[in-house]
């Protein structure tokens, strides 16, 4: 992993453990997803009334949108217990059986990046989402026998930053879906205030409000920034975060108004140097930004289109005027017709 401060996956300097004090434990304390938060309220609230389990859930969206810590949610307002693997951990039937069978009656089973379930063990996973039962085969040709085992009724909650990686039959078994959004640059300020109050740091409004506009819309990257200005504010300052601290420190890590950092605009450049602005293919562009295809998609891209900077057509990317404006850029004479 890099150590790109506006990347939206987690790193590996301890930030799994500073995310763990900064997540929120109810919906109430979860910021934004309106929608989501509605939904989702009516759904527990119905499964409570009837005294049922819930039905299984999927969740989507890109990486640092809190996925996981509305999985966390919905366990703890369900008042039931919580496993949590991944897709390719689960590598035989067998890894799975040892998982589904200690689960009790109402449990949650999250299973992060679930489009990397293997196919075999999807195959085995039917079943126990739709009956709550394994059928084991074990031995092979005449020897074969199938043990059923029957399972306590449990709720999954998948998560997944590829939809279009999920298989259709294991993307039907899921009762309801949610698809999670960037968050408003409002929204990011109201996570940035919120952490700094649990992390005992005076940030002024404007501050707040600064660093929200620079966060990617992912509140991941809000608590990663308000990190970075805190320790510069400690260093620099009084360890208050005013709006000069604030700007300063942004100004330093590279990141612009609109959040986006070196790598974007690399990868805008190579569009207009290279491409003539596009339309190019996603393989072509990972290859002259060195940046792997599946990263460029499912981490930069996403943000990009977005804020209108990127357009994807059937032929590959396009960059938009916009973008261009940003970047203080203009295309050749020629190729202007081509924007939009
Ligand atoms: N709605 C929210 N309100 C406040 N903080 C949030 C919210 N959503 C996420 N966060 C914060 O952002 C951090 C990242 O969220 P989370 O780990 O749930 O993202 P994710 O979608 O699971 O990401 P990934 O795809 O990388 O697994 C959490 O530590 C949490 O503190
Ligand atoms: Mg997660």
């Amino acid at each position: 992993m890099t150590d790109r401060v506006v990347e939206a996956h987690v790193d590996d300097s301890g930030e799994e453990v500073f995310e763990q004090t900064l997540r929120p434990r109810s919906l109430e304390e979860y910021i934004g997803q309106q929608q989501v938060k509605k939904n989702l309220r009516i759904f527990m609230g119905a499964a409570r009334k009837r005294s049922d389990v819930l039905e299984h859930v999927l969740l989507y969206g890109p990486p640092g949108l809190g996925k996981t810590t509305l999985a966390n949610i919905i366990a703890n307002e369900m008042g039931v217990a919580i496993k949590t693997t991944t897709g390719p951990a689960i590598e035989r039937a067998g890894d799975l059986a040892a998982i589904l069978t200690n689960l009790n009656e109402g449990d949650v089973l999250f299973i992060d990046e679930i489009h990397r379930l293997n196919k075999m063990v999807e195959e085995y996973l039917y079943p126990a989402m739709e009956d709550y039962r394994l059928d084991i085969v074990t031995g092979k040709g005449p020897a074969a026998r199938t043990f059923r085992i029957d399972l306590a009724k449990f709720t999954i909650i998948g998560a997944t930053t590829r939809m279009s990686l999920l298989s259709s039959p294991l993307r039907d078994r899921f009762g309801v879906t949610y698809h999670l959004d960037f968050y408003s640059p409002a929204e990011c300020a109201q996570i940035v205030k919120r952490s700094a109050r649990i992390l005992n740091v005076e940030v002024e409004a404007e501050a707040a409000a600064e660093i929200g506009k620079r966060a990617r819309g992912t509140a991941r990257i809000a608590n990663r920034l308000l990190k970075r200005v805190r320790d510069f504010a400690q260093v620099e300052h009084d360890g208050n975060v005013t709006l000069a601290i604030a700007e300063r420190a942004l100004a330093d890590l590279q990141v612009d108004e609109l959040g986006l950092d070196e790598i974007d605009r690399k990868l805008l450049l190579a569009i207009v140097e290279k491409y003539a602005g596009g339309p190019v293919g996603i393989e072509t562009l990972a290859a002259s930004t060195a940046q792997e295809a599946d990263t460029l998609e499912d981490v930069y891209e996403p943000y990009l289109m977005q804020i209108g900077f990127l357009e994807r057509t059937p032929r590959g990317r396009k960059i938009t005027r916009r973008a261009l404006e940003h970047l203080g850029l203009e295309m050749p004479q020629e190729e202007q017709t081509k924007f939009i």
